[in-house]
């Protein structure tokens, strides 16, 4: 086994700004996983995993809620010494943001791919910086990310709609309002993209038609509602994801209640589709952000057309969330409609206790019903542990429930 890389000072081991050019493209990639390994130790970036167990997330950039808890392999002394030396900091602060201001010049890169995974890597150090500063002042910090996933079109029917069968990247633009903020309970959590969201958008990434995002289950129109969307990771995969399947006249509408964290979505949508928003009168936008409680849904226009796909991720963490959420989808949901429920599990703290609260409140028994006599019904269940890189220590892991209707109580699930 190798021993450990001594750390260098950025100030005496990046190569100079002007001359990057003159770099091969090894030699900028190196000192920026220098800088990654010296300043992000927490947390493990996905980027750095692509040959372990997560090999097929494509994500690129840390999703930035990753855990305390992960094990810390960064602690050395030396590397501790040089991480809070303020010079070096700086230096290499500046060495950043002139390297994104110049990074599109740049020749030296052998492909697109490694240019965007070096400037992946530039944003996450910046964004490490933002999340040291945080007893400073990171109210209000907006941090503007790419996230890519791989698309895998299993079915032929995706791939002859597929027009550039080179590109099977999935890339969401998403700013996050929230960076480097470590506050759960704020009211404004929607503002952060969540573990849920990317576990959710990998899934439906990786293999779409198990989930039943396929022409044949949707039809070529589907109607789709997103409930506490947050930032709109997966709802704006979605309207990215579906033309590409086939699917190319869906609604998307991603719905939240908290103004601020509309306002976010909105600008997410816009910056997710420029083109569809402004050609006005040629094409709308897949996906639109509509305001909606759970508690006391209001379903008037655009939301007044039932949906044949509800879509919800990490929503509850509130000992009444499940309930509403049951009693709004069961107002929402047509008759042979899915409602995917992505729980994050959470065993410790305050939170500790709430996930039991979805398989008690969608038991069979007290839901309302349908005009058919049906009601909301967990009919599957799965779960995934949180792989490294993603999420926040406190959530152990993730279970996704098909929700449907039935006439009958709880399906045991084998
Ligand atoms: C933890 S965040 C998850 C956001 C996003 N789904 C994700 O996974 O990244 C919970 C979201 O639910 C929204 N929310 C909470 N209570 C709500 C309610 N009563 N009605 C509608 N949205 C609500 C919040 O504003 C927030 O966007």
């Amino acid at each position: 086994m190798c021993p450990a890389r001594r750390p260098l000072p950025p100030s005496s081991s990046l190569p100079a700004i002007r001359s990057l050019n003159d770099e091969p493209e090894s030699r900028i990639l190196s000192a920026l996983g220098d800088l990654y390994g010296l300043y992000c130790p927490l947390p493990t970036s996905l980027a750095f995993q692509a040959n372990s167990a997560h090999k097929d997330l494509l994500i690129t950039a840390d999703s930035g809620y990753a855990s305390d808890n992960d094990e810390d392999d960064g602690k050395d002394e030396e590397n501790f010494e040089l991480r809070e030396d303020p010079y070096e900091r700086a230096f290499a602060e500046r060495w950043l943001t002139s390297f994104l201001g110049r990074v599109e010049e740049l020749t030296c890169f052998e492909s697109e791919d490694s240019q965007q995974h070096a400037v992946d890597k530039a944003y996450c150090v910046l964004a490490s910086f933002l999340g040291q500063d945080k007893e400073e002042d990171v109210e209000d910090t907006e941090i503007t990310r790419d996230y890519h996933f791989a698309l895998n079109l299993d079915s032929s029917e995706a791939r002859e709609h597929e027009e550039n069968t080179e590109s099977k990247t999935v890339t969401v633009q998403l700013t996050d309002g929230l960076a480097g903020r470590d506050n759960t309970d704020h009211t404004d959590v929607g503002l952060q993209s969540w573990g849920a969201a990317f576990i959710f958008t990998e899934l439906m990434c990786n293999g779409p038609a198990r989930l039943n995002f396929s022409r044949d289950a949707l039809g070529s129109a589907p109607h789709i509602v997103e409930l506490g969307a947050g930032t709109g990771l997966v709802g704006i995969a979605l309207g990215k994801i579906l033309p590409r399947l086939g699917v190319p006249k869906s609604t998307i509408i991603a719905t939240d209640f908290h103004p601020t964290v509309l306002a976010n979505l909105e600008a997410n949508i816009i910056k997710n589709f420029p083109t569809q928003i402004q050609e006005e009168g040629s094409m709308s936008p897949p996906i639109q952000a509509a305001r909606l409680d759970w508690q006391t849904p209001d379903l008037s226009s655009p939301l007044d057309k039932q949906a044949d796909v509800l879509v919800a991720t990490d929503v509850i963490y509130g000992p009444e969330h499940a309930i509403w959420l049951r009693d709004c989808a069961a107002r929402m949901l047509k008759p042979d409609g899915v409602f995917w429920l992505m729980l994050t599990v959470r065993t410790t703290g305050k939170f500790e206790g709430i996930s039991g609260t979805v398989r008690a409140s969608f038991n069979g028994h007290d839901g309302l019903r349908n005009p058919q006599g049906c009601v909301l019904t967990i009919l599957d269940e799965e779960c995934f542990a949180r792989p490294s890189g993603i999420g926040r220590g406190d959530e152990s892991e993730y279970r996704l429930f098909k929700i449907g209707w039935a006439s009958w109580g709880i399906k045991e699930h084998s």
